[in-house]
């Protein structure tokens, strides 16, 4: 087989940067590679030396090894394969074409195209058509939910300051809670479902904003010996929604406080000045961290991994920075912690932000 040749070959049809064209046989027993071309071989963590000579074993983890054979020896009695795969973050589609001579297969050619961005889209589309389903239950029940829990919170109240049997207060104060965990599902569902409604856009003083949300979440975090501390070399004033952008902190401290176990009392909050254009905001922790499996859906309506999470408050803050055209980003280490960085532009006017919702 003229390795040369092919490649001018394939490279005719299969674009290159895109994806790779590679070709195996069988012999005793075992499918060696004989052939790889294409860019996408390096973004999947791979090298031709790597793989040309050698079975699936000789590069691939185990696992993937038993799931590939399936495919390669489907193809090598004849039959043409397609599967998906994803290696890295690449997610990637190929197809398995065995050539026959009389009959016999003489080897398989497998094209292999980068199909991420469409992954991507695809779960975008997924993730947008569950944010219109939960938009229309909050538009349609939300407001309802409220209005008797008002009544139920505010006489659950009274009962608990004139109940003379002292052994009740503790279901009350149960009821309370539960009351204030449906009021919070039920005001997030709310924001998911309408966030433009409300916006006011006003000069705010973000030290004083952070100082606030700092006091606020100070008794939660005293009960796990969390100090929360705060550095700003500047004072910085910006055109946003303070309210707003109060929700956001909070939520993220609360998750910061939520993931701190045994080891980090400490979660540091900080303001700088980027350019002329911007400003960021960083809340680190010291807590449990982030999985790379759960990394990717944090943004996700109802992913929680806590018991009572409601897993809206991240989708709640991205809806609120985007809203204000910045931008918020994660980064963890499991065991380590985690940095959020949440970037505000500055200095842009009420009309032109609002006119470009
Ligand atoms: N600072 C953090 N450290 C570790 N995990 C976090 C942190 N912030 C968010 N997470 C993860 O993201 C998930 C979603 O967060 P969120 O949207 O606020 O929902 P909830 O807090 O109700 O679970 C959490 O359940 C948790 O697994
Ligand atoms: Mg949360």
């Amino acid at each position: 087989m003229n390795d040369e040749s092919s490649a001018v070959d394939y490279e005719q049809f299969i674009p290159r940067e895109t994806g790779f064209i590679f070709k195996f046989i069988k012999k005793d027993n075992q499918f060696i590679h004989t052939f790889i071309e294409g860019k996408l071989i390096e973004k999947v963590g791979l090298c031709p030396d790597l793989v040309i000579g050698r079975s699936l074993t000789g590069f691939l983890p185990a696992d993937q090894v038993k799931r590939k054979e399936v495919f390669y020896e489907k193809a090598w009695n004849g039959e043409q394969v397609n599967y998906e795969g994803s290696v890295g973050g690449i997610h990637y589609l190929a197809v398995l074409n065995p050539i026959r001579v009389n009959g016999e297969t003489v080897e398989v050619i497998g094209t292999t195209i980068d199909i991420t961005k469409e992954k991507i889209r695809e779960k975008q589309a997924q993730q947008m058509e569950k944010l219109s389903v939960v938009g229309e239950l909050a538009a349609g029940i939300a407001h309802e939910i409220r209005n008797p829990l008002t009544s139920l919170k505010g006489f659950a109240k009274i009962v608990k300051e004139s109940v003379t049997d002292q052994k009740l207060i503790p279901y009350l104060d149960i009821m309370l809670d539960e009351m204030d965990r449906i009021n919070q599902i039920v005001n997030e569902f709310m924001f998911i479902a309408k966030p433009k409604e409300n916006v006011r856009f006003q000069y705010t003083n973000i030290n004083k904003l952070l100082r606030d949300c700092i006091q606020f979440m100070g008794p939660q975090a005293n009960l796990k010996s969390i100090n929360i501390e705060l550095e700003a070399e500047v004072q910085i004033n910006l055109n946003c929604d303070g309210n707003q952008i109060k929700q956001v902190l909070i939520n993220i401290l609360q998750n910061a406080i939520e993931a701190t176990e045994n080891n980090g009392h400490f979660i540091g909050v900080s303001l700088e000045e980027m350019s002329a254009e911007s400003v960021m905001i960083t809340v680190s922790d010291k807590g449990c961290g982030i999985s790379e499996s759960r990394f990717n859906r944090l943004f996700e309506p109802f992913y929680s991994t806590k018991e009572k999470g409601t897993g809206l408050g991240l989708l709640t803050c991205k809806r609120i920075i985007d809203l204000h055209h910045g931008s918020i980003d994660i980064e963890s280490q499991p065991g380590e912690g985690t940095t959020i960085r949440i970037v505000l532009p500055r200095n842009r006017n009420v009309e032109s932000m609002l006119i470009a919702e």
